[in-house]
């Protein structure tokens, strides 16, 4: 890593009002008018690569739910809002930030599968960071009933994965090809 570049993490309750200004800085700079804040329902954690000098040069959102397939329940974590600060971008912030929040979500023992959809046009920036894309299968999002899929008509979507359960072949095979019902609610309706 750069010197004097660091990542952290911080649950919501405790993520400095600066950092969570520059988060927000650099969220409404990539996503403009989207709202900003995750559900606490989702029990959201930050996770930001800080420069040299201390400043946010990226950043991304865990979150966490569980979710219902094929008669058992997999304790699943997202990715969402990633993003880097435009002036830092293609020098692997970005990649390094979700290379590290993989390898958090792998060591914590309440999460079995990290998952999530990105546009299919960066697929390979989440699999060089260790995620694989999942054939055929859709994220359904939003609520049972008001849901918003992953192939809804004008997404071009790709669901990423990784498994960290006691059989990650079979639980992968559950997965590729499915329908998941995330349903992570109204605030963020697909991560
Ligand atoms: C995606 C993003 C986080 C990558 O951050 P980064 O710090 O530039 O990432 P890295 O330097 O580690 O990797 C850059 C690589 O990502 C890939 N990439 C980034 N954006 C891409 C895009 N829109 N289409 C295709 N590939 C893309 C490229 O392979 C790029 O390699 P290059 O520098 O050789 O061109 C950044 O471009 C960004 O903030 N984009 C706007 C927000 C966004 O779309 N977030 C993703 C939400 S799922």
């Amino acid at each position: 890593m750069t010197p004097g570049m660091t990542i952290e993490a911080y649950g919501a309750d405790a993520l400095p009002a600066e950092i969570a200004a520059q988060v927000a800085a650099l969220e409404a700079h990539a996503w403009p008018g989207a709202g900003a804040g995750h559900d606490p329902a989702l029990t959201p954690r930050a996770m930001v690569l800080l420069d040299g000098s201390g400043a946010v040069a990226a950043s991304l959102a865990l979150l966490y739910k569980p979710v219902p397939l094929a008669g058992r329940t997999y304790r699943a974590a997202g990715l969402s809002s990633v993003v880097t600060r435009a002036s830092a971008r293609g020098r692997g912030y970005g990649g390094r930030l979700v290379a590290a929040a993989r390898a958090s979500l792998a060591a914590d023992p309440a999460v079995d599968v990290a998952l999530f959809s990105c546009d299919r046009e960066l697929t390979p920036f989440y699999e060089a960071a260790g995620f694989t894309a999942l054939p055929g299968a859709v994220l359904i999002g939003g609520t049972p009933r008001a849901p918003l899929a992953t192939d809804e008509p004008g997404f071009d979507k790709n669901v990423l994965a990784a498994f960290f359960t006691a059989d990650p072949a079979a639980d992968r095979a559950v997965f590729t090809g499915a329908r998941i019902p995330l349903h992570p609610g109204t605030v963020d309706r697909l991560w």
